[in-house]
């Protein structure tokens, strides 16, 4: 099958061989059968999925615990035959404690919650330096200007549309409102290289109204994996959704 994209995995991006940033799809796997994991990111990479999303949770941040870097070590093999990244979501205090851990076991990239960060720029800082991407993750309810001085530091930006914690949530809809107006303020900064990655509540309603705010990157556990239908159907039906093949 002949590639419509090209990839610049250096910089996470997915350019179309007309120049135009592809958007991506990225798969959550808290919502994965952990007994098979392998497999079931096998199963997503098999069908073109670039960014696999790891969502490690304290207990204590947001009310549950999931994983920790041991899974970034297991999945960076499998990850490397297919050039995909591995994007680290920390949904824990003191984020900056766990920083070298992850990226030593195989982190392409990490987010850290602006609400976790009283050193938010020392933080990111310490991110890059590591040599992976940098993100910076804000809560639902948490205003855009929070992001007005970390803004031109980052990677990108990761744009809770669920409060963090669970997967299967509701979407929260002035979510697209947030949206549309962080990429006014990354437009007006010159600062479209940064990408507007979008988390929770992401299925076939709503992927279309989210990719059309300016979100470039599409993270959706509960609609990949699950018991209604395979890994590549269900990839399938989202891509349909925003127009990609
Ligand atoms: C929520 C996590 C999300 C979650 C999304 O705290 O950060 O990545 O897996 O799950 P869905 O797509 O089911 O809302
Ligand atoms: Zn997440």
């Amino acid at each position: 099958m002949r590639q419509n994209f090209v990839a610049d995995s250096s910089k996470g991006r997915w350019m179309s061989r007309s120049g135009k940033e592809k958007i991506q799809i990225a798969a959550s796997i808290l919502s994965a059968n952990f007994s098979r994991l392998g497999d079931q990111v096998k199963q997503a990479l098999d069908a073109g999925i670039k960014w696999i999303h790891v969502d490690v949770m304290d207990g204590h941040f947001v009310p549950n615990l999931s994983m920790g870097s041991e899974v970034v070590r297991s999945l960076r093999p499998i990850a490397d035959k297919f050039d995909a990244l591995l994007h680290v979501h920390l949904m824990v205090m003191e984020p900056e404690r766990y920083l070298v851990d992850f990226v030593h076991a195989g982190a392409s990239s990490v987010s850290v919650h602006v609400e976790t960060c009283p050193h938010l720029h020392r933080t990111i800082q310490e991110i890059r330096a590591l040599g992976v991407r940098s993100g910076v993750a804000l809560n639902p309810a948490t205003p855009l200007a929070a992001l007005e001085e970390i803004l031109i530091e980052v990677d990108f930006v990761l744009v809770m549309s669920v409060e963090p914690g669970f997967g299967g949530q509701e979407f929260i809809p002035s979510s697209l409102d947030k949206i549309v107006r962080l990429r006014r303020m990354l437009t007006e900064r010159s600062l479209d290289r940064v990408q507007i990655a979008v988390d929770g509540g992401i299925h076939i309603q709503t992927i279309g109204p989210v990719a059309r705010a300016g979100a470039t990157v599409l993270v959706a556990g509960s609609a990949i994996f699950n018991d209604h239908a395979s890994v590549a159907d269900n990839l399938q039906e989202l891509r349909a959704a925003i127009g990609e093949t």
